[in-house]
């Protein structure tokens, strides 16, 4: 189906846009009454997650109500362990824990290698029925986690500071810690393929513990994953979000894929300096920006338009939104990027 918006696919392409396209990370949920009011009649997470229909419903949301240039599929990077044989539960307001963690070669021996078809029908389903629903007015992006961050999560068996298990793994066992970072990517490639069959129309993978690795670790136990699920993925466009990885800019521009997401902590023009002139940049506001005024939002997203440019850029913040952020203010970052491409293009 011919999309009527597609500035996302364009930008991400390289090609020309008249206005820079704007969506945030964690835009469906969170903060969203909406969203709140949808999730707060069922079981909890899961249920939403599980259930295509409701999924696609509070996936269209933020289209309605914030008027982004893209949907993303709600779900979450988790079920990937999930489909392998690791199951997560949501705990509410303290996040995701999974209540058998993978320490050992006899705990990777217990999962598989999962077919999306089989393990991960349910989100394949809700693509199709929000393709269906969103009736070309925006593309759809798919995404997984990165295989570092979920292998993370696996090890260390939730959220955590340091991640202090996961990264002890990598020098304990470093044997153990390639052949789960194997079988996380074969699942992911396999998932992410499925996901553009289904109709996702550009792929983001999500590496949210980047920064936590050395470089030179993050070159052997990160990017050369990363750079297999870019090199499988090859008929929609692909962009990585590596938080903190600054110090993999570079390396990312030998990534197969069109666009590189960056967080706050990088500087827009060292970032373009190394990433090169052949990628599209995704970010990079600070989500904090969205607790100040109207005024102070409309004034440093600008900045933030202008240093980088009206083409080769896709606005979004430099991480997800934070989920007491006032729906008002996400609506003004999103309108003064609309406005501003406007303002240039007459
Ligand atoms: O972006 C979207 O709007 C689509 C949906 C989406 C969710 N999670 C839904 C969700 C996406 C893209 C994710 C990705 C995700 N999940 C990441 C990568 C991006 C990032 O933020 O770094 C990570 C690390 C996770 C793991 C996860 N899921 C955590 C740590 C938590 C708890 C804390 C939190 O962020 O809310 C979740 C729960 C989760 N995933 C919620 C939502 C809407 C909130 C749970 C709820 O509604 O009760």
């Amino acid at each position: 189906m011919q999309l009527k918006n597609d500035l996302l696919l364009r930008a991400a392409k390289g090609e020309a846009v008249e206005r820079t396209p704007v969506w945030l990370m964690r835009q469906a949920g969170r903060i969203l009454p909406e969203y709140r009011a949808v999730r707060e009649s069922l079981s909890g997470f899961k249920e939403l997650v599980e259930t295509p229909e409701l999924a696609a419903e509070v996936t269209i949301q933020p289209v309605d109500i914030l008027d982004v240039d893209a949907a993303i599929i709600f779900s979450d990077i988790l079920v990937v362990p999930e489909a392998m044989g690791c199951t997560y539960e949501m705990i509410e307001k303290r996040g995701p824990i999974f209540p058998n963690t993978i320490r050992t070669e006899a705990d990777v021996k217990k999962l598989r290698v999962a077919d999306p078809h089989e393990h991960l029908h349910y989100v394949l389903d809700a693509i199709k029925v929000t393709k269906k629903a969103l009736n070309g007015r925006v593309p759809l992006i798919g995404f997984a986690g990165a295989p570092w961050t979920i292998l993370a999560y696996m090890v260390e068996g939730s959220g955590s500071k340091t991640f202090s298990n996961a990264r002890g793994l990598l020098y304990t066992n470093p044997k153990m810690a390639h052949q789960l970072l194997r079988m996380i990517t074969d699942t992911t490639i396999a998932y992410l393929q499925a996901q553009v069959e289904a109709g996702a129309n550009l792929i983001q993978v999500f590496d949210s513990w980047a920064g936590i690795l050395s470089p030179t670790q993050y070159r052997e136990f990160a990017l050369p994953y990363i750079s297999e699920i870019c090199d499988a993925i090859r008929n929609v466009p692909v962009t990585v979000f590596a938080k903190g990885a600054f110090f993999a800019l570079e390396d990312f521009s030998k990534l197969n894929c069109e666009t590189i997401g960056l967080d706050w902590n990088m500087e827009i023009n060292a970032a373009r300096q190394q990433v090169g002139p052949n990628k599209t940049l995704q970010g990079n506001m600070d989500p904090c920006l969205l607790y100040s005024s109207f005024d102070t939002i409309q004034h440093e997203t600008i900045k933030m338009l202008k240093e980088f440019g009206p083409q080769r850029h896709i606005a979004n913040l430099g991480h997800g939104v934070y989920p007491d952020t006032d729906p008002e203010k996400v609506k003004c970052f999103i309108q003064t990027v609309k406005e501003y491409g406007g303002a240039v293009k007459g």
